[in-house]
């Protein structure tokens, strides 16, 4: 975002760091690290959960009374910090790499790697969030909204449409690669 001061979102971050950790890596599985994520993206997020459109019940609070300047101010510092990588179930990677990189021509799932880019760095031009060591249950937890098109703040439903033909078997193995990526 324009404008956004690593600086002045450092001050700001001190509530945020309780769920998401000081520098952005969060320890609990079900709590987004943002650490390394695109400024633009935190922003359409925190944008998001103002406006309802993506419902969260511990988010929605925490986003309602942020100015633009603070959203700016608080991606900017995130954004900044080292994403530290998680460790993946190794049982379940060739799988989720298969997914990752392939998709499943049979059923119609693109692949993440088109979007999300082979090391899970995203693509901030196109606002494709970057995934690379992302927590595992947070991010099944996702795919599965997605797929129940609980979570629908994803412009053209690009991910609802993806994860509505994903089995439960592909969202849990795609998920641990991704932690390790
Ligand atoms: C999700 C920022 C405070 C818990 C998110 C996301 C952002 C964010 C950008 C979306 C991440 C993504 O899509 O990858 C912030 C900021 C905060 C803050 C800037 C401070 C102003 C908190 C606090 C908690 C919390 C205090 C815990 C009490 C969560 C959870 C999610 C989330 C559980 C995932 C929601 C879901 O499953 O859809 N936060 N957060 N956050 N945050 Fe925060
Ligand atoms: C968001 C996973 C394929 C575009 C996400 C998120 C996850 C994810 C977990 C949420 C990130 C977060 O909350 O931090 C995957 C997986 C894929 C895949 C596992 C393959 C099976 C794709 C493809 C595209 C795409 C092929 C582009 C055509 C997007 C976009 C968002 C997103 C635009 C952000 C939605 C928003 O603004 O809220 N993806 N993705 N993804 N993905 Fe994917």
């Amino acid at each position: 975002a324009e404008g956004g001061s690593a600086e002045a979102g450092k001050t700001k971050s001190a509530t945020c760091a309780a769920c998401h950790g000081m520098d952005g890596n969060s320890v609990n599985p079900e709590w987004p690290k943002l650490a390394g994520q695109h400024e633009s993206y935190i922003v359409k997020q925190l944008m998001n959960f103002k406006n309802d459109e993506r419902v969260n019940a511990t988010m929605t609070p925490q986003a309602k009374p942020l100015s633009d300047q603070d959203m700016a101010d608080l991606a900017a510092y995130f954004s900044s910090q080292a994403v530290k990588p998680g460790e993946a179930d190794q049982a379940k990677v060739t799988l989720g790499e298969q997914v990752y990189k392939g998709g499943n021509n049979a059923s119609g799932v693109a692949a993440c790697a088109a979007c999300h880019g082979p090391t899970g760095a995203g693509n901030p031009a196109s606002n494709f969030p970057s995934l690379h060591g992302q927590q595992t249950t947070y991010v099944k937890n996702q795919l599965m909204a997605f797929r129940k098109g609980e979570r629908a703040n994803d412009a053209g439903k690009m991910m609802r449409n993806i994860a509505a033909n994903m089995t439960d078997a592909e969202i849990d193995a795609v998920a641990e690669y991704i932690a390790g990526l």
